[in-house]
């Protein structure tokens, strides 16, 4: 059997007109084609539902709160019967007419069977300059982290062998819109990958949902699948976020102590409080900056973020607890205060990174 994928955001004025193409590209083929709705909010799933009571070989999933057309084309993957599944997009932007050709293709043998663009005969047609440069950079770096190596690892129109999907699916990585490149960067090097050359058509209706976001995600990707081997995405933010904490430190340090100073002196408990002050400053910065950016993907807010800065100055309590004690310790030695508040500052990002791989990544 094979299994169409059709993944939905924003499709209703498209679908009736899709669906009849698919249908007849898939006559005499047994099959059946599943779409993947994130919720639409121009009712995509109500247009698809209408349709699915009229057909037996129709199913709809409408996801609730979530986003993302790799996760979606994985959820359908994981609904399908077939022993052969493919994915389009549903915009008629993709061939249908090539279906036929990429489940004979798997059904011949091949662990993988890819629509492309850049394959002799395919073209991206009416693209403007700009999409058409990014598009031609993302598949070079992409092709650069390919363990199967096509001259279209960006397209989303491919057939896969079931067998083949399940084996790395643990493996995947839902981010984004990458789901061809990712299945790409992690079946086995010997998968026998073949290519179909189509012409990628202009949309039916309504509009591209490549976003700016999109574009970032697949440079984390990128990351993720490289670098990120190593040192994770989300630490390396955090290390960066430490960093600018040091500054923000220092730098509060320099404005409070400024105010405390009477005739151009510090008294020490004047010191004190520009130290404490200055530290907490870099405590809400730091998790403000974690919040909106290391973890973007479970931000807090409203109550729960109240909640999680509470929790975080617990648990960054004893670093600043060691960055005062630093700072004061050189200050009492006659040591500069702005050297002792930096020195003090960077042993507590230290300090917080012991703790973090000892407490919150202790594994
Ligand atoms: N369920 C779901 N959730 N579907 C989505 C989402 C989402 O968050 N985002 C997009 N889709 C659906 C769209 O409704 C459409 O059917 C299909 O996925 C492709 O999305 P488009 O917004 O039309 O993408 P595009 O035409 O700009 O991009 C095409 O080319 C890229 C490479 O240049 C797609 O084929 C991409 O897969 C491809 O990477
Ligand atoms: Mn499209």
């Amino acid at each position: 059997m094979f299994s169409l994928i059709l993944p939905t955001f924003n499709e209703a004025a498209n679908l009736p007109e899709l669906l009849p193409r698919v249908e007849q590209a898939l006559a005499g083929i047994d099959h059946e084609v599943i779409i993947v709705d994130d919720d639409s909010p121009d009712r995509t799933w109500e247009v698809a539902l209408a349709l699915a009571k009229e057909r037996d070989d129709l199913h709809v999933i409408r996801r609730i709160g979530r986003r993302g057309l790799s996760s979606a084309v994985i959820e359908g993957f994981l609904a399908a019967k077939g022993d052969v599944l493919a994915v389009m997009d549903a915009d008629g932007q993709h061939d249908s007419g090539l279906l036929k050709r990429l489940y004979e293709a798997v059904r011949g043998g091949s662990g993988i069977a890819v629509g492309s663009r850049y394959a002799k005969g395919g073209s991206v047609g009416q693209w403007d300059e700009r999409r058409h440069f990014l598009s031609r950079v993302a598949t070079r770096l992409g092709q650069a982290v390919c363990r199967v190596k096509v001259s279209d690892p960006m397209s989303g129109f491919f057939a896969i062998d079931a067998r083949l999907f399940e084996r790395v699916r643990p493996s995947l990585n839902p981010k984004g819109f990458k789901i061809l490149l990712d299945l790409l960067v992690h079946i086995p090097k010997d998968t026998r990958a073949t290519e179909h050359a189509f012409t990628f058509g202009g949309r039916l209706h309504g509009e591209s949902k490549m976003s700016r976001r999109v574009q970032v995600e697949f440079l984390e990707y990128l990351y993720d699948v490289t670098i990120g081997r190593f040192i994770p995405l989300t630490f390396l933010k955090y290390c960066v976020v430490g960093f600018l904490g040091v500054f923000v430190n220092v730098g509060a340090y320099w404005v409070y102590a400024e105010l405390l100073r009477v005739d151009g002196i510090i008294s020490f408990a004047g010191f004190s409080v520009a130290v404490i002050a200055s530290i907490e400053t870099a405590i809400i910065f730091n998790f403000l900056l974690n919040n909106v950016w290391t973890f973007a993907h479970k931000r807090l807010r409203g109550a729960s973020a109240l909640m999680g800065f509470a929790k975080y100055n617990v648990a960054c309590a004893l670093g600043a607890l060691v960055n005062y004690a630093v700072s004061a310790l050189l200050v009492w030695r006659a040591w500069p205060d702005l050297l002792a508040v930096t020195i003090g500052s960077f042993t507590a990002v230290l300090w917080n990174y012991v703790m973090s791989r000892m407490i919150t990544w202790k594994d």
